[in-house]
């Protein structure tokens, strides 16, 4: 791994075990509420796997997981699409992009993520476009999320979605997301227990 990448992720992740740990207070809204370093390596793997060049991410925070994601994409000259709503966050975001050298493979897209997802579900460019999406933002909109962006993904594509088992608040919303996978015969779809509960998803043709 490119050593200006390996730094940033080595600090990020010093700062969310922190934040986690309740060792550091942190307001809730300036949390990081990353995804964990072994989700990130499997992300990294699935999209070394795929050759990705087109990604999605939906809940960027301040870029840890964009940032695992970057190392790959820009291998391939590729861009990420990342929608984060909160300035503060973008700022921070940023900064890290910039120190880690992947300020070029980013595109951050500042909003709200249904709004944002429902524009470029109008856009014929984007029907069958991304090889990989990272879902990671509210849970209760994720059914939604999801339904908006499986037309966006390509035969073969991937979508993963964090947060399936842990933390415990968001049980009831990913048992109802996974509810509504079920039984849907253009996808195949897995439940790891890697990291905070992984769902991994396969669009079939
Ligand atoms: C769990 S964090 C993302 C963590 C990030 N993927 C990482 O691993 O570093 C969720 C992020 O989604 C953002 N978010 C929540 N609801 C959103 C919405 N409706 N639209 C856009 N962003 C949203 C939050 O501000 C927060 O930064």
């Amino acid at each position: 791994m490119i050593n200006s990448i390996s730094k940033v992720l080595d600090e990020l992740e010093i700062q969310s075990t922190l934040e986690k740990s309740r060792k550091k207070d942190v307001l809730h809204e300036d949390r990081m509420l990353a995804i964990t370093k072994e989700t990130g390596e499997l992300i990294n793997m699935i999209l070394r796997l795929k050759n990705a060049k087109n990604m999605l991410e939906v809940g960027m925070s301040t870029g840890y997981s964009t940032i695992w994601c970057a190392e790959v994409i820009a291998e391939q000259s590729g861009k990420i699409i990342t929608i984060e709503q909160n300035p503060s966050k973008i700022k921070r975001a940023k900064e890290n992009f910039q120190r880690a050298g992947v300020m070029d493979t980013v595109i951050i897209k500042e909003g709200l993520a249904m709004q944002i997802l429902t524009e470029f579900s109008l856009h014929q460019k984007y029907k069958d476009f991304f090889d990989f999406v990272l879902i990671d933002a509210d849970k209760e909109n994720v059914i939604e999320y999801f339904d908006l962006i499986f037309p966006m993904i390509s035969i073969g594509g991937v979508i993963v979605t964090d947060n399936m088992l842990y933390p415990e608040q968001f049980r009831q919303d990913m048992k109802k997301f996974s509810e509504h996978l079920k039984d849907n015969p253009k996808l195949h779809t897995i439940t790891s227990p890697i990291g905070n509960g992984e769902e991994i998803t396969i669009k079939l043709k």
